[in-house]
């Protein structure tokens, strides 16, 4: 019989790109990949809310280290500066996490459905695939490369008045999908998270009581998620020892989506 293989189960001294993370689960996942000994490239829109999950990182400790970047997903030539900032400072790049994104309502019967279409497909689809093309290079050297998409349970299914955040999410499990065939023989892998309601910045604005009546009649674990739960399924999917999970989908969603009554 062959001898037990313990795999490796450590992201210490890998290097990882996290967007949008300067708030919810982007903040949680950098957090986590530093505590666990990862370098970590903090970026988000605004530079000062970089340098402040930055300083939290140092504040609290944490092994890896953190370096702070603007970055606005939707500048194509700014991912690739990013990219190779992140690389040199640490001497290359294992893992990306395209997490940033945005939710605004838009009714298909306004003119101004266009004006969320073209901004969320941009920023939560297109972005992805600039930043793993950008990555690539860098990822082709590394010996534990991991991409992870985040998603939604909206790339599951759909709810109302939401029509162009939905089409973003299906693209992004679809843009999962093909990526893990073109690149698994490389080693590799392409994943994608699902969150159903996570308590965010996103969902911030959604009223407490509207929130508990939700959950309670949509989710199995009959509440909200926190950043940290999802982070932590991120984490799971990046471990070198994750090195045949590929194209794979995963709801983090206290069981929104196998609910249906
Ligand atoms: P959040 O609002 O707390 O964090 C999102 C971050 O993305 C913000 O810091 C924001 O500045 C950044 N961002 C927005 N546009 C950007 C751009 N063009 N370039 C760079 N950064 C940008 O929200 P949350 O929930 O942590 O969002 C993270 C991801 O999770 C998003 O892709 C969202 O669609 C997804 N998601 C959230 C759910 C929730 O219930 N909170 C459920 C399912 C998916």
């Amino acid at each position: 019989m062959e001898p037990y293989q313990p795999l490796n189960r450590s992201i210490a001294g890998l290097t990882a790109i996290v967007t949008g993370a300067a708030s919810g689960m982007g903040r949680a996942t950098a957090h986590l990949f530093a505590a666990e000994g990862a370098n970590v490239a903090v970026t988000d829109l605004k530079q000062e809310a970089c340098d402040a999950v930055a300083a939290e990182i140092r504040e609290a400790g944490h092994p890896g280290q953190a370096l702070a970047l603007a970055l606005d997903v939707s500048d194509e030539s700014r991912i690739k500066d990013v990219v190779s900032l992140t690389a040199a400072q640490f001497e290359g790049l294992d893992i990306v996490v395209n997490n940033a994104g945005f939710a605004i309502p838009a009714d298909v019967g306004e003119e101004s459905y266009e004006e969320s279409w073209g901004p969320s497909l941009d920023v939560m689809l297109s972005s992805h695939q600039r930043m793993i093309r950008a990555a690539l290079p860098f990822l082709r050297q590394s010996e534990s490369p991991r991409i992870v998409n985040v998603a939604s349970t909206e790339g599951l299914g759909a709810t109302p008045g939401n029509s162009p955040y939905v089409a973003a999410k299906h693209g992004v499990i679809g843009l999962t999908r093909g990526l893990a065939v073109d690149l698994g023989r490389e080693g590799i892998t392409v994943n994608c998270i699902c969150p159903g309601p996570i308590l965010t910045g996103i969902t911030a604005a959604i009223p407490d009581e509207h929130k508990e009546i939700y959950a309670k009649r949509r989710v199995p674990m009959r509440r909200y998620g926190i950043p940290e739960e999802v982070a932590n399924v991120t984490l799971s999917v990046v471990l070198p020892a994750a090195s045949f999970l590929t194209g794979a989908v995963i709801p983090v969603d206290g069981g929104l989506t196998i609910k249906n009554a």
